[in-house]
């Protein structure tokens, strides 16, 4: 059942220009932890029920692409411990959702190089996709070990490689060939960005598709981010003049 604030904010919502294409900045599950003393591992528990949550909410809106930035580039950096247990999590999340996902007819894809996960993680993420692969309702696209800049990079590589092996000319490169080589090939590029916690800054997501993105800043810390929160984004998004460049 939705409660009344719920209903009262849908009901503010455009169906017709909803965002097709949302991406995450998932961050504060550590601070969300210390403001109640409790291990940083239970801010990414927390934080993991608000993945739950939302992506129920994205299929609700019927948006088309989430992207969610769960593990970065640099989260390896963390203590073993933390990162054990952000993989771990995952693992939970695949085992808990994924028969309701697939059902929902929704397909799992990733951004990142999961070649560099630890194995279990790695084969609970391979199983997600491979079951979920011919589903057309929403893309739930991932950042595992991802980095925007280290996606440009695997992308010119790729380019350099397809240029050396005659598959494609160097005449032929443009904005649209490139995004071809990115990740995210295939998916339009984001319409909002939503970033929690406080912090203004990107933090080497998506740098290539954000160019036209509107961004959606609050203070707010993941674990705390309710379905709510996902709405007034939404309302927020529809009130933006997106001009794209022209006037
Ligand atoms: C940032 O909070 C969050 C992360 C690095 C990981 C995001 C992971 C989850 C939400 C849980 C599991 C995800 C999935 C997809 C199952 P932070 O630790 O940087 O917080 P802080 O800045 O307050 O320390």
């Amino acid at each position: 059942m939705e409660n009344a604030k719920n209903i009262e904010l849908i009901n503010q919502i455009d169906k017709n220009n909803i965002p097709e294409h949302v991406a995450i900045i998932m961050d504060g599950n550590g601070r969300w932890a210390k403001k109640r003393f409790l291990p940083r591992s239970a801010g990414h528990h927390e934080g993991m029920k608000r993945v739950i949550e939302i992506v129920e909410t994205a299929e609700k809106l019927d948006i088309k692409y989430l992207s969610l930035y769960a593990f970065s580039t640099e989260n390896w950096k963390r203590p073993q411990e933390e990162i054990d247990n952000l993989m771990k999590l995952l693992i939970q999340y695949i085992k808990t959702e994924l028969d309701r996902i697939h059902k929902n007819n929704v397909k799992i894809q990733t951004m990142g190089d999961i070649s560099k996960l630890p194995r279990a993680s790695r084969e609970e993420v391979e199983r997600a996709i491979k079951t979920t692969k011919d589903n057309d309702k929403m893309i739930l696209n991932i950042g595992l070990n991802y980095g925007g800049r280290d996606e440009i990079i695997w992308g010119i590589k790729n380019i350099l490689e397809d240029i050396k092996m005659g598959n494609i000319k160097e005449e032929e490169i443009d904005e649209n060939l490139f995004s071809d080589y990115l990740y995210t090939k295939g998916l339009p590029d984001p319409d909002l960005l939503i970033r929690p916690s406080g912090e203004l800054r990107l933090s080497n997501f998506m740098l290539y598709q954000i160019a036209y993105t509107e961004f959606w800043f609050s203070d707010i810390l993941w674990p705390d981010f309710k379905e709510e929160d996902f709405y007034r984004a939404i309302i927020d998004y529809q009130k933006r003049n997106r001009r794209f460049g022209g006037i």
